[in-house]
């Protein structure tokens, strides 16, 4: 049995299509693939993740001064539960860590259960909540905003 290989890179243009198939099954309203060209054309942080060359996960952030803004984190339907959110939200802190970041928010829906569990236990509080902000199958959902401070 040979051992699985994790591997992370900035995301390419020639990885959108695998990227936007694992979006549409992973969310109510999926990114499209123009997002996330323009995500790579805007300079955004968009880190891809792989398992022995399989992606199974990414995250999409923006930097301004020394706030960061998490626009997208997912994970493969079929890698869910696993730990591998917890893996990518660690990297992204770390790697505001390395750039003097003072604060990181995020916006999630409110019945996103799993979400939110994972923004806490990594520290993230709630700071905020946007009445109605989401559509949802009959209706409308709230946002929150939940933020994570530097010591
Ligand atoms: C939200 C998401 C990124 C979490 O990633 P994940 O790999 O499934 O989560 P992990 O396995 O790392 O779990 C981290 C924590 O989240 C919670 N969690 C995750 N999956 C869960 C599940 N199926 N049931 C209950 N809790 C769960 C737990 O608290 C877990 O901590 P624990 O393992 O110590 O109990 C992932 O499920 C996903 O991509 N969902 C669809 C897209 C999405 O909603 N993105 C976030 C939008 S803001």
């Amino acid at each position: 049995m040979g051992h699985s290989e994790i591997k992370s890179g900035d995301a390419q243009l020639a990885q959108l299509n695998e990227i936007v198939m694992i979006e549409k099954n992973a969310h109510f309203s999926p990114w499209s693939i123009k997002s996330f060209d323009e995500a790579i054309k805007a300079k955004n942080i968009f880190k891809v993740f792989l398992e022995n060359k399989k992606i199974f996960g990414y995250y999409v952030a923006i930097i301004a001064i020394d706030q960061c803004e998490i626009l997208n984190i997912t994970i493969a339907k079929e890698k869910q539960g696993i730990g591998r959110g917890n893996l990518l939200l660690k990297n992204l802190i770390s790697l505001c860590s390395e750039k003097n970041i003072s604060n990181i928010f995020l916006e999630v829906r409110a019945s996103n259960v799993n979400a939110i569990k994972l923004y806490e236990k990594n520290g993230f509080n709630e700071v905020g909540i946007r009445h109605n902000y989401y559509q949802k199958e009959n209706g409308k959902e709230d946002g929150l905003l939940m933020g994570y401070t530097f010591d």
